[in-house]
């Protein structure tokens, strides 16, 4: 984009979901899963994803400025962007790109301005019982979105388990836990660990399918502002809190507080937003969940202040180098002093 030139970053800016567009309807055409490794004209790929060839051609000459897919002479090459496209790469993004396109998100963002000028949520004028509920009555969709879910967190659970040792737990909740990614790599990493995912119904049932860790992962439909969670000593929430606004957000916190043991941990897994005013992924899913639900991405000390209100302090803060933050929080106990490295225990 034409940071050096205000008239074009405002142009780029302004037209830029198109090329957005362009990425739904490639994902969604599986252009990417059609394109082999040796390349291929653009008529024959046009052909075997059910595409007119000019439209398609025009679409994969904005998407190479961005660096995905080659187009050189009317054929189609692959790059290393292109490639996550693809349904079998084993970092696949194509349901996550397809999620961003689904009827439900983009007919969200149309209605922004609304949720701006009233700062209430935009799915629900859209979709009636909004974001959940639209999932819940479409199954495909709801899939995507799960799928979706269980892409983005790939690339983030190696090193969420790597930056922080669940060994020593008996039994850990992945409360909203979604097709169980995190909490299947913390028993597959701790052999001594139970885990149970405790997640909306229709998602629990979709999530069986994926096995059991041996009989150690239990699964338990349920609303988390409503149900009871299952007694433990670790409560993961991964991207939950951000999907709510702090009120809605301190009753899920205050449902895992009546809930949990004395001296149980609360491991909140969220993407947190930077105070600097760089570009930062963060501040693009704020938007999102600003759209959506009326929620928000937090910074390190809106955290802070969401879990005192609720009881719980934060203990230590851990950068996995994933782009996303562990913090451990525990309900009374010990103050936290701040060092150079984040928020630290001054207990052991
Ligand atoms: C953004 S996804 C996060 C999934 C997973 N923790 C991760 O980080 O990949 C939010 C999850 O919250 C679940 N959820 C939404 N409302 C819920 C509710 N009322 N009770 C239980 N789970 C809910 C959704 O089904 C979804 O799996």
């Amino acid at each position: 984009m034409g940071a050096d030139n205000p008239f074009v970053a405002i142009q780029d800016l302004s037209a830029g979901y198109f090329a957005s567009r362009c990425l739904h309807v490639v994902a969604e055409l599986g252009v990417a899963d059609a394109l082999d490794e040796a390349g291929m004209r653009v008529e024959r790929l046009a052909e075997q994803t059910g595409a007119d060839p000019d439209a398609l051609a025009r679409i994969l000459r904005l998407l190479q400025t961005h660096g995905v897919f080659g187009l050189q002479d009317g054929v189609v090459t692959h790059t290393p962007a292109s490639r996550l496209l693809r349904s079998d790469d084993p970092r696949s993004l194509r349901d996550f790109t397809r999620m961003f396109g689904l009827t439900l998100n983009w007919r969200s963002a149309e209605l922004l301005l609304e949720a701006v000028r009233t700062g209430t949520a935009a799915a629900p004028r859209a979709f009636e019982g909004g974001f959940w509920a639209r999932l819940e009555q479409h199954p495909e969709e709801a899939r995507i979105f799960d799928s979706a879910m269980t892409a983005k967190a790939m690339g983030q659970v190696g090193a969420i388990t790597a930056a922080y040792d669940f060994s020593g737990f008996r039994h850990v909740v992945d409360v909203g836990g979604g097709q169980g990614h995190l909490i299947r790599a913390i028993l597959r990493a701790c052999p001594e660990v139970r885990g149970t995912l405790f997640d909306l119904p229709h998602v629990v049932e979709a999530a069986r399918g994926g096995g059991d860790e041996g009989g150690r992962l239990a699964f338990q439909g349920g609303d988390f502002f409503k149900d009871r969670l299952p007694e433990a000593d670790a409560y993961i929430l991964m991207e939950i809190i951000h999907d709510w606004a702090d009120a809605p957000a301190a009753e899920i916190l205050a449902g895992v507080r009546a809930s949990a043991p004395a001296g149980a941990k609360l491991l909140i897994i969220e993407t947190e937003v930077p105070e600097g005013p760089g570009p930062d992924w963060s501040k693009t899913l704020d938007i999102v969940m600003l759209t959506l639900f009326a929620a928000r991405q937090r910074t390190a000390e809106e955290y802070r202040v969401l879990l005192e209100g609720q009881g719980f302090e934060i203990r230590r803060a851990i950068d996995t180098g994933a782009g996303i933050s562990v913090f451990e929080a525990q309900s009374g106990g010990a103050p936290v002093t701040r060092s150079a490295g984040g928020l630290q225990s001054t207990v052991g």
